[in-house]
């Protein structure tokens, strides 16, 4: 949540900062404000809302320099408004900061400085920061920051300059992500590294308790508690600029969706062998360590967590141990049974939400061994778990998740067969019938993407409907409450998924004549117990659009409209059957002319709990 960036070289920054936080604006996108040191002065420009609006000003007031910070918004504390927007400034203006994470004893500290005589300019926790900066500023920008950080609680990772030295930057973080870019000559920070990726690939991840010193001729980087420098490596990203840019789709949602039988081949690439094994190299230190696992718990957020739901049946089904799935933000406050024979799975896109890292830490402090699907590897998450499996999506820019989600479901197939096999608990038939159906899955989704235009009416259809539901047995369910997730956060309309069994115990009362039902029924064994369930919809006059498998043109009987999947095992199907309801996702709101890639009110990354 809210995005940093900064900069110091030679070349004009305010294009660098701007491009910077168009590349970030999907951590939030209430205001954005950039602060530059033109000759001796800091200047600062911020306006609420989009990062458009700022561009706007900034056309017609540009800020002239070579070394600058800037931010993109997600409110915490105060509203969105121009004078919450970020960056702030102490009273003096000498000290400028933009931050990311919540300062929690912030209200304390306020008060102090009230209590002195400062008079705050915004309802932010921010402000504070640059209110301490003045008052423990002695002439060194270093010393003034160590004593600052020693009055914080909290997450944040901060930017930080000073008119009174016009030569450096200062880049903090503590429990909120921030990566420093090496150019030649010139230095940039970022919460994330699509936002220097056009500059540079070489980057240092900061880590817990760094801060650094940029100049235009390095950077340096200490460890906060020693006062040491930190042991932070440089390294290499092999992502390109392109793959965070749109090409020729209207949004990234769209790119990402078209992206997924690439992302599944990636992802799969590698991990299973000519004998149809399937393999993890980045788990080779982990041999043996999963044969005495008696429980598992998947933890997550969000699409996260309705990928962990399907890994949780799946990972149960095929390798006998119980298997919990949690919600991350609940987990810790419901006392889990932990031991160290406890394996915790967490899923996390972007391996930064802070309630899925606070649930692993207190899962490891129990005695638990952690393993991380995520798709950012140089991500917190990831450095904290005892092993990882990247899902190999690629930076996913759009708010809701597809690309990832349907990667997270493979990483989980994969590993469920993986374990199976080291327990033996998997027959030859099934393991077979898996991998094979494994393989298949890039061209299915391809399949299935040729169709798009097939749920486009439908979607169109239902652009107007005040609530929808979305119904299913089994994994069928599981993909259901990701449909229905994908349509509120993007289309507004509210929608609510039901196991389809469970209807009559009470939702039923809410179906009525024309009430959209989106009905899945991609497992044969639980088939006619569906076809069942939708008829008692149908009765009460709902209109139903059914998801089925290709051949099962019987369903035309029981429903209004038909979407088919191509044929795959049932436990596979989840990859195939969210396709269709991430395009009707998408058309919905396309319909609706919403802002597809930034609904109102979220942010990708959710750094706070
Ligand atoms: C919805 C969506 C969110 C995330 C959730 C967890 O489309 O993207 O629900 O899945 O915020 O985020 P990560 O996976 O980054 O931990």
């Amino acid at each position: 949540m809210c995005g940093i960036v900064g900069y110091i070289g030679k070349r004009d920054v305010q294009p660098i900062l701007l491009s910077g936080l168009s590349k970030l604006e999907y951590r939030g996108y209430d205001s954005a404000g950039i602060a530059v040191l033109e000759q001796d002065q800091v200047k600062i420009s911020k306006a609420e809302g989009r990062l458009a609006n700022l561009s706007v000003q900034l056309d017609k007031q540009p800020l002239k320099g070579s070394m600058g910070i800037g931010h993109t918004r997600w409110a915490t504390h105060g509203r969105p408004s121009n004078v919450n927007s970020h960056p702030h400034t102490d009273m003096s203006g000498k000290f400028t900061v933009v931050h990311n994470g919540i300062v929690e004893n912030y209200m304390e500290l306020k008060i102090e400085l009230e209590q002195k005589g400062v008079t705050f300019a915004s309802e932010t926790d921010t402000e504070v920061i640059a209110h301490l900066l003045a008052e423990h500023y002695e002439g060194d920008l270093f010393t003034a920051m160590l004593a600052v950080i020693q009055r914080l609680q909290g997450s944040y990772s901060l930017g930080v300059m000073t008119e009174y030295e016009p030569d450096k930057l200062v880049a903090v973080r503590q429990s909120s992500p921030l990566v420093i870019g090496a150019g030649q000559g010139e230095y940039f920070m970022a919460s994330d590294i699509s936002a220097l990726i056009e500059h540079t690939r070489e980057v240092y991840i900061l880590e817990d308790g760094d801060l650094a010193i940029l100049t235009q001729e390095g950077v340096s980087i200490t460890k906060v508690e020693t006062g040491e420098p930190a042991a932070c490596k440089l390294m290499h990203i092999d992502w390109s600029a392109d793959q965070v840019e749109k090409g020729p789709f209207e949004h990234f949602m769209l790119k990402e969706i078209h992206e997924q039988p690439l992302t599944l081949r990636n992802t799969m690439l590698g991990r299973i062998n000519d004998q149809n094994e399937v393999i993890f190299p980045e788990l080779a230190h982990a041999a043996g360590a999963f044969q005495h696992v008696d429980k598992i718990f998947i933890v997550a957020c969000g699409t996260a967590f309705h990928a962990g739901l399907v890994g949780s049946t799946v990972l149960e089904k095929l390798t006998r141990i119980p298997v919990q799935c949690d919600i991350a933000s609940e987990f810790r406050y419901r006392d889990p049974i932990i031991t160290e024979r406890t394996l915790v799975i967490v899923v996390s896109q972007s391996g930064e939400t802070a309630d899925t890292l606070a649930a692993m830490q207190e899962s490891r402090r129990q005695g638990a061994k952690v393993l991380a699907i995520t798709n950012v590897p140089t991500s917190s998450v990831a450095r904290d778990a005892d092993y990882v499996i990247a899902t190999k999506a690629g930076p996913e820019i759009a708010v809701a998740s597809t690309k990832a989600y349907t990667a997270q479901l493979l990483a989980f197939y994969l590993f469920s067969i993986y374990l199976a096999q080291e327990r033996q608990t998997l027959s030859t038939e099934l393991h077979t019938k898996l991998v094979q159906g494994l393989k298949a899955l890039p061209v299915q989704v391809e399949k299935v993407l040729e169709n798009a235009n097939d749920v486009k009416l439908y979607a169109e259809s239902i652009k107007d409907a005040d609530s929808l539901f979305f119904i299913g047995r089994g994994l069928d369910y599981a993909v259901a409450l990701e449909g229905s997730l994908k349509l509120k956060e993007i289309s507004y309309i509210h929608s609510e998924a039901y196991a389809a069994g469970e209807l009559k115990h009470g939702t039923l009362a809410l179906i009525e004549k024309d009430t959209p039902v989106i009905a899945l029924a991609t497992h044969m064994d639980l088939y006619e117990k569906t076809v069942s369930n939708i008829k008692e919809v149908k009765a009460r006059g709902a209109h139903v659009m059914g998801i089925t498998v290709e051949g099962n043109v019987g369903l035309l009987n029981s429903v209004d409209e038909i979407c088919f999947i191509p044929p795959s095992h049932h436990l596979l199907a989840p990859i195939l059957a969210v396709v269709p309801l991430q395009l009707i996702s998408y058309y919905a709101s396309l319909a609706l002319e919403n802002d597809i890639d930034k609904p109102r009110n979220l942010a990708k990354s959710v750094t706070v709990e």
